[in-house]
């Protein structure tokens, strides 16, 4: 018979906080499998809220220094780590939830262009679906759609199977994208009501199955599409995409106040074009010194991270490979997994809100 009984490993996890939901594990039904075998070895599984989890390692490590303070007869202890992404109703509960299948569906703007909302959105595309999690990406910029290039899928057309659009799928995410059903020269005369209509159709007419996120790159500004996205569909919550400048800045206020005003949760803001690193390793803030972060706590906004400036984040757009998959190991691609996985816990935390009805 072992010494150690399932109630311990139960009385030690309970004694561990999630750091973000700010409550234990065991409250919060993240603790599954225990198994203790006759040698007194103890393994569990812990259910993370996402596989993008910025503090995976913390939980773990939290976990078996609570069962080697609390449990002295364990022998070996392994934690196992698995996630179930979680999900709530979005900012807008009383609508009847079309694309009952997508967990969470994430908006990237900004109210400036250029800023880099499709570079970021790619990324952070690519940077979830390498955790593990399902991930869509849909180009919502229809005058001057974008993922095509990013990708490397200029020349791709998507199948139609039982009247159902199958999206393209590329380095483990699915897309759509305007640029894969007309020539570039025809999605610069899109109008008001096409458009609308083309971002519906995106949602209903398309087989996205089962996905943890589904991401939408929006065009610059606060216009249509902006509008139509945020009455059709049940947001998790938006990233504001910004550069450190003042004029950015400015616009960036007008996104904001736009996305409160229609109560779509902020995830937070993300600097990006930060600072170029010279080779002497100092830092030049080409654009200015902390603009967004600053901004960011002035408006209680989270802030996801900063981006530098870096010729390979420009020439993995241009080329159609994710700066993340072919430098992973670059300063500015660790900085867009470090604002990805940001992301992905600012969304579990927003469900947590929204489900406490917060
Ligand atoms: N961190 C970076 N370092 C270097 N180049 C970048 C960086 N971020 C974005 N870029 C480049 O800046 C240009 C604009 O970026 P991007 O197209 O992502 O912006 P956007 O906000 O989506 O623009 P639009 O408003 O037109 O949709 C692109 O050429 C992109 O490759
Ligand atoms: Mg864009």
């Amino acid at each position: 018979m072992p010494k150690v009984q399932e109630s311990h490993i139960y009385e030690a996890l309970g004694t561990v906080m999630e750091p973000d939901l700010k409550k234990d594990l065991v409250t919060l039904a993240m603790v599954e499998d225990i198994e203790i075998d006759e040698q007194d070895n103890v393994s569990f599984s812990v259910v993370l809220t996402t596989p993008a989890c910025p503090m995976k390692e913390h939980i773990k490590n939290a976990c078996i220094d609570a069962v080697r303070k609390f449990v002295p007869a364990a022998a070996d202890v392994t934690v196992n780590l698995k996630s179930r992404v979680t999900s709530s109703c979005g900012h807008n509960c009383d609508h009847e939830r079309p694309l009952k299948n997508v967990k969470n569906i994430i908006a990237v703007a900004s109210g400036k262009g250029g800023v880099g909302k499709s570079t970021f959105s790619v990324n952070l595309a690519v940077s979830l679906a390498a955790t593990g999690a399902k991930v869509g990406l849909i180009d919502a910029d229809l005058y001057g759609p974008s993922i095509p290039t990013m990708f490397g899928l200029q020349d791709s057309k998507p199948e139609v199977i039982d009247k159902k659009i199958i999206p393209l799928k590329k380095f483990g995410v699915k897309l759509m994208s305007i640029g894969f059903l007309v020539d570039s020269e025809t999605a610069i005369i899109w109008r008001g009501p096409m458009v609308s209509s083309a971002i519906k159709q995106f949602i209903s007419d398309v087989d996205w199955q089962d996905l943890d996120y589904l991401i939408f790159d929006l065009p610059p500004g606060t216009g249509d599409i902006q509008i139509t996205l945020s009455q059709t569909l049940p947001l998790s919550g938006t990233v504001i995409v910004t550069t450190p400048q003042d004029v950015a800045l400015a616009d960036v206020s007008k996104a904001v106040s736009m996305f409160r005003k229609v109560h779509v949760p902020i995830l937070g803001l993300l600097e990006n074009m930060s600072y170029y690193e010279l080779p002497d390793g100092t830092r030049d803030y080409i654009f200015g010194h902390h603009g967004g972060e600053i901004f960011a706590k002035t408006q209680g906004l989270a802030f996801l991270g900063a981006i530098p400036i870096d010729r390979g984040v420009r020439e993995g757009g241009d080329e159609g490979t994710p700066y993340v998959i072919s430098r992973p190991d670059s300063p500015a691609a660790k900085a867009i997994m470090a604002a990805a996985m940001e992301v992905a816990r600012r969304v579990s935390i927003t469900n947590a809100e929204l489900s406490a009805g917060h």
